[in-house]
């Protein structure tokens, strides 16, 4: 029993380092960009509607800092952690590192609903997008093609066939190359920033020039009151429960959490950057404090221009809180502007996927190569080096399930899976220090005690604010894990079984 506690020697990474055939082609700037890439998506273009109406009315902002703190903490345990070992694994790797194999594997199962889950609930937000990118040119595209066959209303065969077909593009690109991908993904993310910036400051504008929304002797309007008072109103299975209030504030943090996920990736690129000990830890703290402040800006714009009521499903905006940020400037009266962030989503989305793609075939790397799982998904392609196999495998399946899969508890399994994943690494930067006190540290986490004692408080404290349907299907999925690492992952991981390896290193 005592060997599913084995750990990683931190050498055994060093060689692993010296022996990797990725390229090193990524900088401080486009390891940042990839933070950004996959942080700005679905999260801050859909979500903010339901934060504000179900959640905290004005103090949307409040929920944003509290989630970005959250996250800060946590960055804070990776950037220190990808100091030291810079490798392709990310949390998984340093869990092997620090408290042995089977915290690792867990690590690694949960960082698979946290990566490839969030691909499929993002492909499928950006087949909303595209659609209504599409009508711009009246296009219309027919309900079974767009729609998963649960959500379809009409007889006979749908499938999501937007999503299907983007996550194979991807999927493609990402086989060509890294390089490929990150160039595309630079683009990207200078227009989804650009369009974000243009939302804070086309926002501004309206709020400032419309007596309506402003004036010198009250203030922005709609921030009245700023923290509504506690009430009871309808969710959106028709229960009724408590908004608004500091309460409000909270459940708005776990709600909206979602937006924050994908700084981590950078980590999970460490095995090509150039200068891996430096540029991950910067880049990983640079894309999330970036994405904060724009966060904090857009949901107060958001809030300014539109009353938070005015989000509900059931009143006058009925389809307001599926694409918030594109309906408050149509019903300012600028469709045009509301045209700029319906492209804006369209095109943004899609590096949201990519990274996520990109991030969990390098986790299946770094657990391939410790044996937990075949071989296969760690096998670079000869030419562009990628994992091409693992890449084709999770296309694939990926593809299929956003495809034909209503995906809205499954980003709640995202989230619980990312802030598991989090804890873990608070933990584990603990358990690291005391054990290992004079490792050279080129990143260190500041009063690292108050630092992992809050990242615990905060992240578990919002896992048990997600939906109790997601926490359900979550435990089986961490029971599921459990069952594959007994039957497979203990009789073939490298450290456990040194006898069956013996010949091929
Ligand atoms: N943070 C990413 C998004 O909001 C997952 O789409």
């Amino acid at each position: 029993m005592s060997k599913i506690w084995v750990k990683k020697p931190l050498s055994a990474y060093e060689a692993d380092m010296k022996k990797s055939e990725l390229k090193k082609v990524l900088g401080k700037w486009s390891l940042t960009a990839i933070g950004v890439g996959a942080i700005i998506g679905g999260g801050i273009f859909v979500l903010t509607g339901t934060g504000a109406y179900y959640h905290a009315g004005p103090a949307l902002a409040i929920s944003f800092i509290i989630a970005g703190i959250a996250c800060v903490f946590a960055a804070l345990c990776y950037a220190e952690f990808a100091s030291i070992i810079p490798v392709e694994g990310s949390a998984y790797a340093y869990a092997y590192g620090t408290v042995g194999e089977i915290f690792a594997w867990a690590m690694g199962w949960c960082l698979i609903l946290e990566y490839a889950m969030a691909s499929m609930a993002v492909s499928v937000s950006w087949s909303g997008y595209f659609n209504k990118f599409l009508k711009i040119f009246n296009i219309h595209l027919p309900a079974y093609l767009t729609s998963d066959p649960a959500s379809y209303t009409g007889d006979g065969f749908s499938m999501n066939l937007p999503a299907f077909i983007l996550v194979l593009l991807i999927t493609a690109l990402l086989v060509k190359g890294t390089k490929e991908a990150a160039g595309a993904n630079n683009l990207i993310v200078l227009m989804k920033t650009s369009a974000v910036i243009f939302v804070i400051i086309a926002g501004v504008y309206i709020i400032f020039s419309n007596t309506d929304l402003y004036n010198a002797v009250d203030g922005v309007k709609n921030w009245k009151p700023f923290i509504p008072d506690q009430v009871q109103i309808k969710n959106s299975e028709g229960d009724l429960v408590s908004a608004y209030g500091i309460k409000g504030i909270i459940s708005g943090a776990a709600a909206i959490f979602f937006a924050y996920i994908g700084f981590d990736a950078v980590s999970t690129q460490a095995g090509e950057a150039i200068n891996p000990k430096k540029d991950v830890p910067f880049a990983i703290i640079a894309s999330l404090l970036v994405c904060t402040a724009l966060y904090i800006c857009v949901s107060l714009v958001l809030t300014g221009m539109m009353h938070y009521t005015d989000f509900n499903p059931e009143g006058k905006y009925p389809d307001a809180i599926k694409a918030p940020v594109a309906y408050a400037f149509e019903i300012a009266g600028k469709h045009w502007a509301s045209n700029i962030v319906t492209i804006a989503a369209t095109v943004g989305l899609i590096s949201v996927v990519m990274v996520m793609m990109m991030g969990q075939s390098r986790i299946f790397i770094g657990m391939a190569k410790d044996g937990l799982i075949p071989k296969f998904f760690g096998d670079l392609h000869p030419k562009t080096k990628t994992p091409y196999k693992g890449i084709i495998l999770l296309g694939i399946v990926v593809a299929l399930i956003a495809a034909f899969t209503p995906i809205s508890t499954l980003a709640d399994m995202t989230s619980f899976g990312t802030l598991f994943a989090f804890t873990l690494v608070c933990i584990a930067v603990w358990v690291m220090r005391k054990k290992e006190p004079n490792l050279i540290r080129p990143f260190k986490v500041p009063a690292y005690k108050i630092v992992v004692a809050l990242g615990v408080f905060i992240n578990i404290y919002l896992i048990f604010n997600l939906s109790a349907h997601a926490l359900e299907l979550s435990a089986v999925w961490l029971f599921l894990g459990g069952l594959v690492y007994f039957l497979y992952g203990k009789s073939n991981s490298k450290l456990n079984n040194p006898e069956k390896y013996q010949n091929q290193d």
